[in-house]
């Protein structure tokens, strides 16, 4: 399962999510909040960066975490004991095209930073929306690295980001698939669709930015992709090494850094008749945090 995941499950790349959602927080989610008792599907949950946002994100939510990597879910675990005590979730691990849930059960679904690793992600979209209950919403969060636009230039710098683009996109996914998140979750069905940009935009007057968006975010995680660029003969070690010289000189003093992400939100339609209503309980996740009632019970 997920052979093709270009980011790996390391412990850095663990770090570099961490970073990433505690620097982006308030851009990403000062605009993410539940009803009380919300029935929340977390698809991709990785480590748990964004769990532990959403579990603040409402009173008494209810969230159900999937990933198909039992390290990572054992890691999201652990820190959402540790950050938010008492949340109420259920760990399951799965691979999204086939998750052993009832239709029409949740009120939202959250997906950060996975359609981007996705072969389809419009199947993906088109298949999960079955899963929200008529009227439910869905949040989806990704990048796009097209918008990465930096000082000092440097055309090693670009390239390396290049190569990142195409050994994603080699591995079945879209490192620019920000772009198109309003096409995809409009062909997907979903309703009421509005995309927003949101903007990190770091230089001498944002220190921790710098260090905690471009540094330890962005050019880790072209970095982390040295030996596969290097592999598939895409780059010498010379210039690879020449353009994360210069994409970590933007994150010093006199450098600055820009990078879009795409916030979409839409809902499933309601459709007369009582079609798609949850009627039974989902499948038995793995394991739960807390006295948690299973997805699908009201
Ligand atoms: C970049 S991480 C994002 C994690 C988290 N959403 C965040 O924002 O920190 C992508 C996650 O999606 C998971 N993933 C990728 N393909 C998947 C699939 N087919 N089924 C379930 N999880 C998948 C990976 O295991 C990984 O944990």
């Amino acid at each position: 399962m997920n052979t093709g995941y270009v980011h790996g499950y390391s412990a850095v790349e663990a770090r570099r999510l961490d970073d990433q959602a505690g620097v982006l927080a308030d851009l990403l989610h000062s605009d993410t909040a539940f009803a009380p008792g919300s029935r929340v599907l977390e698809v991709g949950c990785g480590v748990g960066a964004q769990t532990v946002r959403l579990a603040q994100a409402g009173q008494g939510v209810r969230i159900t975490a999937v990933d198909s990597s039992a390290r990572s879910l054992e890691l999201a675990r652990e820190r959402v004991a540790a950050e938010v005590p008492g949340a109420q979730v259920e760990w399951l691990q799965a691979d999204l095209h086939q998750l052993p849930l009832a239709e029409g059960c949740f009120d939202h679904l959250f997906i950060c930073f996975v359609l981007e690793h996705l072969p389809d992600p419009l199947a993906a979209l088109t298949a999960l929306r079955r899963l929200l209950r008529p009227g439910g919403s869905v949040t989806v969060i990704e990048g796009d690295h097209g918008s990465a636009v930096f000082h000092p230039d440097s055309r090693y710098a670009r390239a390396a980001i290049g190569h990142q683009v195409r050994l994603q996109s080699a591995h079945g996914g879209d490192a620019l698939i920000g772009r198109r998140l309003g096409p995809l979750l409009r062909e997907a069905g979903y309703r009421r669709v509005v995309v927003t940009p949101r903007t990190v935009y770091a230089d001498d007057g944002r220190p921790a930015l710098a260090r905690g968006f471009t540094r330890n975010t962005f050019v880790a995680m072209i970095e982390a992709v040295r030996e596969k660029a290097l592999a598939a003969g895409l780059t010498t070690a010379a210039d690879w090494d020449r353009g994360i010289a210069d994409l970590r000189r933007t994150a010093r003093p006199g450098g600055t850094f820009h990078y879009t992400f795409f916030k979409g939100t839409a809902v499933r339609q309601v459709v007369s008749g009582g079609l798609g209503q949850c009627h039974r309980p989902a499948a038995q996740p793995l394991s739960r945090g807390r006295s948690a009632a299973a997805p699908g019970r009201r």
